[in-house]
């Protein structure tokens, strides 16, 4: 089987789905890697190194037509969707939920679409294939870099001849992969760290690293399924804000991370909230995204700094600021799911098995992973679905 390892064309991607390190591991599987031109140059992955470990380089036109099977990180755009071809597989963080449409145009092409974000993540044997977890903790290491770059003091307790310099208080909202990650980076440049979640399981993880966990007087648990939240009710929104903006004003940096799965992130920083920090805080807001964000101020993708001067970072990929790491961790994700699905020496899906029906978007022409097909099909207002 030939695999073939697409070139990102979004906007500021700079990842690429399989490093060199990895080939090696699918060749043993008696798969031929071939690799777009330049795929792996933005993560300083050069061509050469893959044709040293082994793989061809090929170019757009010869890596869509040729490969059985392509991996990438994004969904394939219009333009490059069209290039796939019938009895192709497409894997890649795909994002069925937010655009079924695009899987439903897939099917129809007769491509089998796999998401690697669609992986049930509480199975132990998913947790090498977890690329949602895998790139939220680079998100949150590189959450605290930006914060403390941007700080204007030390994040540690300092005493030195010319003084003593306090150590910073840093606050994380959301305590999924990328909270506790932004905890654990924190902690390790000496800041003091305080740490808030909805889910009450949160608590021990949080002080376990280190961190004083908040409890709030309003006492939410919104323990929702699959270890996510729920969405908060308006009512319980307005009272988590009015308690943490008082804790908001004491902190030197606030470090944001709160989903809520199918949902625009929940405001948890409001305007009046930055309005009661101190000039030269900053708040890095990694829920961030087109839907919006956790801070009310936040402008996704840009850097804004309120009237009372502090610094509003609302990065949207922070996974590809640091393109060679998130890489190599998206290329062992990917590498094994793709060889959960090789059988002597072919590919095969047991739909009994589930992280193949979580994971096959698509298949013989089809939408065929439940969740994607609700999307597709709702059930009619005031009737039950077929
Ligand atoms: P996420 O990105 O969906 O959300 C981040 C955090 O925001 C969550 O902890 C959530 O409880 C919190 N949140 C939502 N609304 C909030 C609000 N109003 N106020 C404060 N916090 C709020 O989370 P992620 O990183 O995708 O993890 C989701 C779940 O999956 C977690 O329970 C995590 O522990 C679990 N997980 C389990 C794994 C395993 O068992 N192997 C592997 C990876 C994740």
């Amino acid at each position: 089987m030939k695999v073939g390892v697409a070139r990102e064309t979004a906007p500021e991607e700079r990842r690429v789905a399989l490093v060199p390190e990895t080939i090696q591991k699918l060749r043993d599987a008696s798969m031929t890697v071939l690799v777009e031109r330049g795929a792996g140059s933005a993560a300083s992955f050069p061509d050469q190194s893959y044709v040293e470990a082994g793989a061809r380089i090929v170019s757009t036109a010869t890596l869509y037509s040729t490969s059985d099977i392509i991996l990438r990180i994004h969904r394939p755009t219009p333009a490059e969707a069209k290039l796939c071809h019938e009895g192709q597989v497409v894997i890649g963080l795909l994002a069925p939920l937010l655009d079924p449409h695009a899987m439903a145009g897939l099917a129809r092409h007769h491509v089998t679409a796999i998401s690697l974000d669609a992986i049930p993540r509480t199975l132990t044997r998913s947790q090498g294939m977890d690329a949602l977890s895998s790139q939220s903790n680079v998100g949150g290491y590189k959450a605290v870099l930006i914060a403390a770059n941007a700080f204007g003091r030390y994040f540690p307790l300092l005493t030195t001849p010319a003084g003593t310099a306090k150590p910073a208080n840093v606050l994380v909202l959301g305590l999924g992969v990328a909270g506790l990650q932004a905890i654990a980076t924190a902690r390790r440049l000496g800041a003091m760290v305080k740490a808030y979640d909805v889910r009450r399981d949160t608590k021990e993880q949080a002080e376990s690293l280190g961190a004083q966990f908040i409890s709030l007087k309003s006492a939410i648990d919104a323990t929702g399924q699959g270890g996510y939240a729920r969405a908060l009710t308006p009512q319980e929104q307005a009272a988590q804000q009015a308690e943490l903006n008082d804790i908001i004003a004491t902190q030197d940096i606030v470090i944001t991370t709160a989903q809520v799965p199918g949902r625009r992130p929940p405001i948890l920083v409001t305007k009046a909230a930055v309005e009661g920090m101190k000039v030269g805080s900053v708040i890095v807001d990694v829920a961030a995204s087109d839907l919006g964000g956790n801070c009310e101020l936040s402008r996704p993708g840009k850097v804004v700094t309120s009237a009372n001067g502090v610094e509003i970072h609302a990065p949207t990929n922070l996974p590809s600021s640091m393109p060679a790491g998130a890489s190599s961790f998206y290329s062992r994700n990917i590498s094994n799911l793709l060889l959960n699905f090789v059988k002597d020496g072919d590919l095969s899906f047991d739909f009994a098995d589930e992280v193949t029906a979580a994971t096959v978007i698509t298949y013989g022409g089809k939408v065929v992973q439940p969740a994607t097909l609700k999307l597709l099909n709702p059930a009619p207002k005031g009737g039950a679905q077929a």
